[in-house]
């Protein structure tokens, strides 16, 4: 059988748990990239009672250490073929500031760092046709740059330094959050740019991302998911958070997509005007390459 390949991260609870599944009864081999390899094999072992025969894979990655990452990247090079599909789903939260074994903020590390490298392992396996996406969040329109206690906004481009650092002044969870989910976007949109300037002959490759909806999942510390349905009244379950995910996946129309920002209902949405900043998306993957200790890009 000629199945896809679909490498996705965060396969252990809501919509990448959803969406593995999804992708696996769509006849997908997927591959899933986990923080703890106990409970992706728990998770894969749950999949393949209510799928026998489904292709299902478990590969250890916490992305919030770039050594696991580098290692991740590996495996899935040397072990699987070429990939279809490259889901990066994993996120979190934090309420405190921590930094990474490699000395980085955690939230931005988990949710940008660790994927960006990831993405820049696994890009030359991407086959013809492949589709990144990646799960980013209405929350990137909250983002600000203030950079110091008073509350100064700050000029953005030169705030993004601070983004990486644990110790960075005036660090909140909200904003470290949605900082994070900023990048996703920013990302999405530098990487999508150099996917449409490659050489005709070279694989087409599309990069998309995507607000889910506000969905019930173990994003949230346990009193806040409590708390939140009251506070965001349509709040959906994972099921249906991880259509706009399976439709870039899935759907035949998601194919001639480069570079879009859709939202909970598969729409082409606008992003903020920030996400949106040509110089700010370069900006943070300049930065981006720096931190993960990439080479800088050669300019042509
Ligand atoms: N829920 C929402 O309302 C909402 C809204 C907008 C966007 N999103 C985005 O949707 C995506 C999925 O989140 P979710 O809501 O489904 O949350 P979730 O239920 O908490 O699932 C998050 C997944 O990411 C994994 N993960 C966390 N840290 C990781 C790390 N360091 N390395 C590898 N994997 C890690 C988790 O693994 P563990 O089980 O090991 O922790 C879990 O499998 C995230 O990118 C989130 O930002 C969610």
């Amino acid at each position: 059988m000629n199945r896809l390949t679909t490498v996705i991260t965060g396969t252990t609870h809501g919509i990448g748990r959803v969406a593995a599944q999804a992708l696996a009864q769509a006849g997908h081999r997927v591959i899933m990239l986990v923080r703890d390899a106990h409970a992706g094999a728990q998770v894969r072992e749950a999949m393949m009672a209510a799928l026998p025969g489904a292709a299902l894979h478990v590969v250890p990655c916490d992305l919030a250490s770039l050594a696991q990452v580098r290692r991740a990247t590996e495996t899935v090079c040397t072990e699987y073929g070429l990939i279809d599909r490259l889901i990066h789903n994993a996120g979190t939260v934090a309420m405190r500031a921590h930094a990474t074994v490699d000395g980085y903020e955690r939230v931005f590390a988990t949710n940008h760092l660790g994927p960006f490298l990831l993405n820049h392992g696994l890009l030359p396996r991407m086959a013809d046709g492949g589709r990144i996406i990646v799960v980013a969040s209405c929350a990137h329109d909250r983002a600000q740059f203030r950079t110091d206690r008073r509350g100064e906004s700050s000029e953005p481009h030169r705030a993004l330094d601070a983004l990486a650092h644990p110790a960075a002044p005036g660090w909140s969870a909200r904003q470290a959050y949605d900082r994070s989910k900023l990048a996703n976007i920013l990302f999405t949109f530098a990487l999508a740019r150099r996917l449409a300037a490659r050489a005709p002959d070279a694989p087409r490759i599309s990069a998309n991302c995507l607000h889910p909806g506000i969905v019930h999942t173990h994003l949230l510390p346990v009193w806040l998911r409590l708390l939140k349905p009251l506070i965001s009244p349509g709040m959906i379950d994972a099921q249906a958070g991880a259509q706009t995910l399976l439709h870039l996946a899935l759907h035949p129309d998601a194919a001639a997509l480069q570079g879009c920002y859709l939202d909970e209902y598969q729409q082409i949405a606008t992003p903020s005007a920030l996400a949106r900043d040509v110089a700010l998306q370069e900006a943070l993957w300049s930065r981006s390459l720096r931190w993960t200790g990439l080479p800088p890009e050669q300019v042509q």
